[in-house]
C-alpha cells in the first residue's frame, strides 16, 4: 500500500521504499507514525524489527515525518560467537556464530529461544524415527538445539532457510559437530518444497517467521505443503507490530491452530507478546485433509 508521497532511499542496506502516508488513518495498523515500509533486504528488516519494540518516543524528523529509528545499524549486534545452555537444559553448551551481514537470521531472536526451550523440555524424548524440518532458520539456533539435546534421527535434522543464511548454518551446523545429524538446505518460502527436503516432515519448527507482511501469504503455501496429516508445526513468533496479526488471521482460515499450554515458561514471554502455536493441516471429520 503506497500512498500519497513516496521516496526511495538508499540508507546503507540496499533500498529502502518509504512511503509516508501524512493523512491519518490509511495504514493506521503500521507504525504510529503512519509510515509504511518496504524493506527490499532482508538485513534492513532486522533495523524494523528490533526498532518496532521500541518506544515511539524517538520522534519524527523534519520533512518526510520519518522517524528516528530508521537511522541504520547503529546499534546492530557485531558479528560474534554465542554459547548458548537454554538455562542448563543443554549439557554441552550450544555454539552459535552471529553475522547480520546476510540477513537477520544471522542473529539470535526471542521466539527462537522459547521454541528451542520448549522443545528441549517437553520433546526431549519422543523425536526419535522423527523427520523434522526447521523453517526460516537463520544461524539454526532451534533445529541444533533439538539436534543437542533431543533424541532425533536416524534421518538427518534439516534446517532451511534462504540462500544468503546457508553458509552460516552449515558454518554452525560444523562449529557443534553436528553433521551427521542436521543437514543445511535453502527452502524459500512460496517456491516448490526442494526434492532432498521430506515431503510431510512429521515436525516442522518455525520461530521468528512473522515480521514480513508481504511473506505472509508465502510462508502459508509453504506450510500447506508441508503440513501432512500426521505433521505438527510448532510455531513460536512475537508480536512486533499490529501487521503481524494479520498471519495469525491467514493462518486460522488455513490451518487447525492450537496455543500451547504446557509449557512452564509461558506466563513470562507472554509478557513479551511471544506466543507458542502447534499447528496442523485442517482435516474434515473423515480424517481426509481438508485443502
Ligand atoms: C527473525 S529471523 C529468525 C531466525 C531464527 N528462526 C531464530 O529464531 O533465531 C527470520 C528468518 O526467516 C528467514 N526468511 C525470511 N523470509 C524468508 C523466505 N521467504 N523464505 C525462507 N526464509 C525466510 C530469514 O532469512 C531469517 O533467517
Amino acid at each position: 500500500m503506497i500512498t500519497k508521497s513516496q521516496e526511495k532511499r538508499n540508507l546503507g542496506f540496499g533500498q529502502i521504499y518509504l512511503a509516508v502516508n501524512q493523512s491519518s488513518g490509511v495504514d493506521e495498523e503500521l507504525s504510529p507514525n503512519t509510515l509504511y515500509l518496504t524493506l527490499k533486504t532482508s538485513r534492513s528488516f532486522c533495523v524494523l524489527m528490533e526498532e518496532s519494540s521500541r518506544p515511539s518516543s524517538a520522534n519524527s524528523n523534519d520533512s518526510f515525518n520519518i522517524s528516528e529509528f530508521l537511522v541504520p545499524a547503529r546499534d546492530l549486534k557485531l558479528p560474534g560467537q554465542s554459547s548458548v545452555t537454554f538455562d542448563g537444559l543443554l549439557k554441552e553448551p550450544l555454539l552459535l556464530k552471529e553475522d547480520l551481514k546476510e540477513g537477520c537470521g544471522g542473529q539470535l531472536w526471542p521466539a527462537g529461544m522459547v521454541l528451542a526451550k520448549y522443545m528441549l523440555r517437553r520433546h526431549h524424548s519422543d523425536l526419535s524415527d522423527k523427520t523434522i524440518v526447521e523453517l526460516g532458520a537463520g544461524g539454526g539456533l532451534v533445529g541444533l538445539a533439538v539436534a543437542r539435546g533431543c533424541h532425533v534421527g536416524p534421518s538427518p535434522l534439516y534446517i532451511t532457510d534462504q540462500i544468503p543464511m546457508v553458509s552460516l548454518m552449515e558454518a554452525n551446523i560444523k562449529l557443534n559437530n553436528l553433521s551427521s545429524t542436521v543437514k543445511a538446505a535453502v527452502l524459500d518460502w512460496g517456491d516448490p518444497i526442494p526434492a532432498d527436503i521430506p515431503r510431510h516432515p512429521a515436525i516442522i519448527l518455525a520461530a521468528d517467521c512473522v515480521y514480513f507482511e508481504p511473506a505472509f501469504p508465502l510462508l502459508v503455501t509453504t506450510l500447506k505443503e508441508l503440513l501432512g496429516p500426521d505433521s505438527v508445526c510448532y510455531f513460536c513468533f512475537k508480536k512486533r507490530r499490529r501487521a503481524d496479526l494479520r498471519f495469525m488471521k491467514l493462518a486460522k482460515k488455513a490451518f487447525s491452530i492450537t496455543e500451547i499450554s504446557d509449557d512452564p515458561d509461558a506466563e513470562t514471554y507472554k509478557r513479551e507478546n511471544i506466543s507458542l502455536y502447534s499447528i496442523r493441516a485442517k482435516q474434515d471429520n473423515t480424517g481426509l485433509r481438508n485443502d
